[in-house]
């Protein structure tokens, strides 16, 4: 069977991890989150003591990254060098962290390169917010998923609550409004579907319903290769 790339992009919140791990499943694909990659960095910058403007610090940073996901029962894992940083890349301040990094064009770079060559044997799920416009405008199938900024600040309290770090509803909607912002403006590969991206708005469908509309599309295109 053709291995695909398939690019789910989107807002915080609009549910593209669950998504994107189930649609790898059910296509026995890998799924590479590369959200976690722009955390990762923010992790390591704040661990040096490297502020987000800081370019030529952010660039040595990135030349000595050694990430790597590692699969096992529970998911998938973030290690950097040898430490499994996964969970400590969660936290809010990680949120924000990530978010401004994220706007600095060395950083993107960087990133480019990694995500580059996780993509060469096909075959895998890509989340992130620039898949289909900037790392894989050859996706061979794109989606671009929201959901209304309520529905996506409730579902970032459940899932900071089963975290055991819980959070006021109205500071999650308002960090949540701030990401959005600088995502969505950024002058490089700011947030925003691929034009040839199909749109899925979550805000009324469960994850089996998204699975499903994303399915088809991923049909259509094996049955067309
Ligand atoms: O998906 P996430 O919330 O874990 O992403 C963290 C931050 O990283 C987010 O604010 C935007 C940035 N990001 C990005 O700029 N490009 C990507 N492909 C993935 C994430």
């Amino acid at each position: 069977m053709q291995k695909l790339v398939i690019t789910i992009d989107g807002p915080a919140g609009a549910g593209k991890t669950t998504v994107s791990r189930t649609l790898a499943d059910r296509l026995g694909y890998r799924y590479i989150d590369t959200g976690a990659l722009y955390r990762g960095v923010a992790f390591e910058a704040a661990r040096k003591g490297i502020v987000p403007d800081d370019d030529p610090a952010l660039a040595d940073l990135c030349q000595g990254l050694d990430f790597k996901f590692v699969r096992h029962d529970g998911g998938v894992s973030l290690f950097s060098g040898k430490t499994d940083i996964s969970e400590a890349i969660r936290t809010p301040e990680m949120s924000l962290m990530a978010s401004a990094v994220s706007a600095r064009p060395v950083v993107r770079e960087a990133l480019m390169g990694i995500q580059r060559r996780l993509g060469a044997e096909k075959a895998a799920v890509f989340e992130g917010r620039d898949m289909g416009t900037v790392v894989f405008p050859e996706a061979d199938v794109k989606f671009f998923l929201t959901a209304d900024i309520k529905t996506r600040a409730a579902r970032r309290c459940r899932e900071l609550e089963a975290k055991n770090i819980p959070q006021a509803y109205a500071d999650v909607e308002k960090e949540m409004q701030q990401r959005d912002t600088s995502d969505a403006t950024r002058a490089v590969a700011p947030l925003k579907p691929a034009d040839d991206a199909f749109l899925i708005d979550s805000t009324r469908y469960g994850v089996d319903a998204v699975i499903d509309q994303m399915m088809g599309h991923v049909q259509k295109k094996l049955q067309k290769k």
